[in-house]
């Protein structure tokens, strides 16, 4: 096997092992690709404005959030399915998330159940929770979260329904046998029309299109974990989910698979950030793949970041060690990006070290 050196390597390989169907699933984004290539694109329009004689011998990468120290200010997101990558699936995930010292969001669109994933071992978790129009249902998610130990509700925000991803329409997508959105497990499902919509179908059918800002005051009152927004991208909604009490923001795009043609999310965060004013953290997922990326994000006011795809590339390709290798991998070029900046700490990290004006680029 070639030698793996950066985090898009895995794709490539990822893209030779699975089959059409699941890689396209992973891979894409809604209709015309759009934001999913922004993502990536803004990221290299920002570049690097180093300070130079600075002591780097020592990095310390250490972050804090909602209280708990972590390795690096890398985490992983909330993504469906990880048995389509690797048969061990979120477990393979979360163990690799764990050796990293860092959180592994769990999806309520998982093929291992919330029980599965903490039993697998020690490890700081999220649980990502999609509002259903059964609201005991809904209730009951959380309390297995909460049960089963995990520290914080990652609510996703910008999926009332699913945006469209043209890819699976077209490969038909459909789940093996084998694979099971373990969250609904022992849920009644005698209206599902398993020949025409299947499971995975019948669940998008089921997310709570009514979903609005008390209900995120009705999730506060039905738990004592902290409440994440996840899939904000305006200054606007950001003021909102401060003054209904959230304990952060996650900015997000979904990966370019919902809305097209929204703004990158890195574009967006300054703006949110001044809106925040230091209130709640805000942290930001969409389109990380280097260690660069993730100073980027800091630079600009981000507590953190998440990834998605890059974990499970790295999970199709080489399971577990593949997951830790791009926690790994990610982490070294962010140390590297550090020292080369002159940052000893994540909190040396300023506005001053990027530059965003695209007229210096070439
Ligand atoms: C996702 N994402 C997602 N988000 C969420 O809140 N619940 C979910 O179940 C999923 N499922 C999911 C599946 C797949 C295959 C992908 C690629 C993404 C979105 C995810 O949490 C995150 O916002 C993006 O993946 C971040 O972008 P990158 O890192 O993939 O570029």
């Amino acid at each position: 096997m070639a030698l793996i050196t950066n985090v898009s390597d895995y794709e490539e390989l990822a893209k030779q092992k699975l089959s059409k169907m699941v890689y396209d699933f992973y891979a894409l984004g809604a209709e015309d690709q759009r934001t999913l290539k922004e993502n990536r694109e803004a990221f290299s329009r920002i570049l690097f404005l180093p300070r130079v004689l600075i002591d780097v011998s020592h990095i310390n990468m250490f972050a804090n959030v909602l209280g708990y120290n972590i390795s690096m200010p890398i985490m992983v997101a909330p993504t469906a399915l990880h048995k389509l990558a690797h048969p061990e699936g979120e477990v393979a995930s979360a163990r690799a998330a764990a050796a990293a010292g860092t959180i592994m969001t769990l999806s309520s669109w998982s093929s291992c159940s919330i029980e599965e994933v903490s039993s697998s071992g020690p490890g700081l978790r999220f649980f990502q929770l999609s509002v259903f129009k059964d609201r005991n249902f809904v209730q009951q998610l959380v309390r297995r979260a909460e049960n089963a130990g995990y520290k914080a509700i990652a609510v996703t925000v910008d999926a009332p329904r699913l945006g469209h991803r043209e890819a699976d329409v077209r490969n038909r997508f459909s789940l093996p046998e084998n694979v099971g959105l373990k969250c609904f497990e022992g849920l009644d499902l005698s209206n599902m029309d398993k020949n025409v919509s299947g499971l995975a179908a019948y669940v998008a059918s089921q997310i709570d299109s009514s979903l609005s800002w008390k209900d995120i005051k009705w999730l506060q009152m039905i738990t004592r974990l902290p409440i994440l927004v996840k899939g904000v991208i305006t200054a606007e909604d950001a003021q909102l989910a401060i003054e209904c009490g959230v304990a952060g923001i996650i900015m997000s795009n979904h990966g370019g698979r919902q809305l097209d043609y929204l703004p990158s999310t890195i574009s967006c965060l300054e703006e949110v950030v001044r809106e925040a004013k230091g209130r709640v953290p805000v942290f930001l997922d969409g389109g990380i793949r280097r260690g660069t990326d993730v100073f980027k994000a800091l630079a600009l006011g981000a507590s953190g970041v998440f990834i998605g795809r890059p974990v499970l590339f790295a999970l199709a390709v080489d399971g577990e060690a593949g997951v830790r290798k791009v926690l790994q991998m990610l982490r070294d070029e962010l140390e590297t990006a550090m020292a080369l900046s002159g940052c000893t700490s994540l909190k040396e990290i300023t506005r001053g070290h990027v530059s965003t004006e695209g007229d210096r680029i070439a």
